[in-house]
């Protein structure tokens, strides 16, 4: 395995890859792995060749008074388990390297999809996170990447971006790696005390409970958001961000009616911690 900065060395092995005739495998990250982040770095070493792993703090995708600073940094632990997983290449670039030029004055904007849910609670967080995964896919080149339906208005938004912006870049998506009692895995779940953590499941269970009543007949989005508002809110400890409700398809756009693939986002705070979630509703 190795560890580089340099742009011009992921080129390079990338580039001697797909000489080959070989597939290069690539998993964006902001380091901090968990078993989410293996779940796809597993995948990308079934499916690839070369696996690529970016592990690069985004400071573009952060608003004012988020986490920035305090996201937890430790490339050494990442590129142990890194190496662990068969990763080929760990790609950790310092930010001089991603954005000589302090910010950038081109920015990729992921238009109005951009500004709903996660991006109107994090605002111009998504057009962060496009700017900086356009870039990352420029530098690797033509690859399979995947992404987590974690983190699942993301993953909507990316592919519509190698869409619109036609990268020659396969986006897979892995499911949602989760702790045994149902909470989504992510970094920030470090940050809650204990009463929180065990307050935080209310998350799964709302998601769990807007599936059986789906499963049940019900085909309006709102008496489900209600439903899922109502489990969260008897958690004395969260605070809800949204309940939403989209259509699974092309695109990412809430609906008021269940009538074909539909997918509940949940996003709550515990604390100074915010979480988010979601999952795929039953077929009517
Ligand atoms: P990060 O939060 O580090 O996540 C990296 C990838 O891991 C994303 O595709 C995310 O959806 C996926 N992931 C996180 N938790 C997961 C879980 N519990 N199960 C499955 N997949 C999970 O997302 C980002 O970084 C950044 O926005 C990035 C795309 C790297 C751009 O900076």
């Amino acid at each position: 395995m190795e560890v580089t900065g340099k742009v011009e060395r992921l080129r390079e092995l990338c580039d001697a890859t797909r000489a080959a005739g070989e597939r290069v495998g690539f998993v964006a990250t902001m380091g901090a792995l968990h078993d989410g982040h293996l779940s796809l770095l597993r995948r990308a070493r079934d499916e690839c060749r070369l696996v690529v792993l970016s592990v690069f703090v985004n400071p573009l995708q952060f608003g004012a008074g988020e986490d920035y600073r305090k996201y937890p940094r430790d490339l050494a632990a990442d590129a142990e388990v890194a190496e662990r997983e068969g990763v080929d290449v760990v790609f950790a670039p310092d930010e001089t390297v991603m954005y000589p030029t302090s910010e950038p004055s081109t920015w990729v904007d992921p238009g109005p999809v951009g500004e709903v849910l996660e991006g109107a609670s994090r605002s111009g967080h998504f057009r962060g996170v496009c700017t900086v995964v356009a870039k990352l896919f420029n530098m690797v080149g033509p690859c399979s990447a995947y992404f987590g339906e974690k983190d699942f208005q993301q993953l909507a938004i990316v592919r519509g971006m190698v869409r619109d912006l036609d990268f020659s870049v396969d986006v897979e998506a892995g499911p949602t790696v989760r702790e045994p009692d149902g909470l989504a895995i992510s970094s920030r779940n470090a940050f809650l005390s204990t009463e929180e953590r065990r307050a935080a499941t209310c998350l799964f269970r709302a998601l769990t409970r807007a599936g059986e009543v789906v499963a049940h007949g019900e085909r309006d989005a709102n008496v489900v958001k209600a439903e899922m508002a109502r489990l969260i809110g008897a958690e004395n400890l969260a605070r809800i961000d949204y309940v939403a409700v989209v259509a699974e398809g092309d695109g990412f756009t809430e609906t008021d009616r269940i009538e074909g693939p539909a997918r509940a986002l949940v996003a709550a705070r515990f604390g100074t911690t915010r979480l988010i979630d979601n999952m795929r509703l039953p077929m009517p």
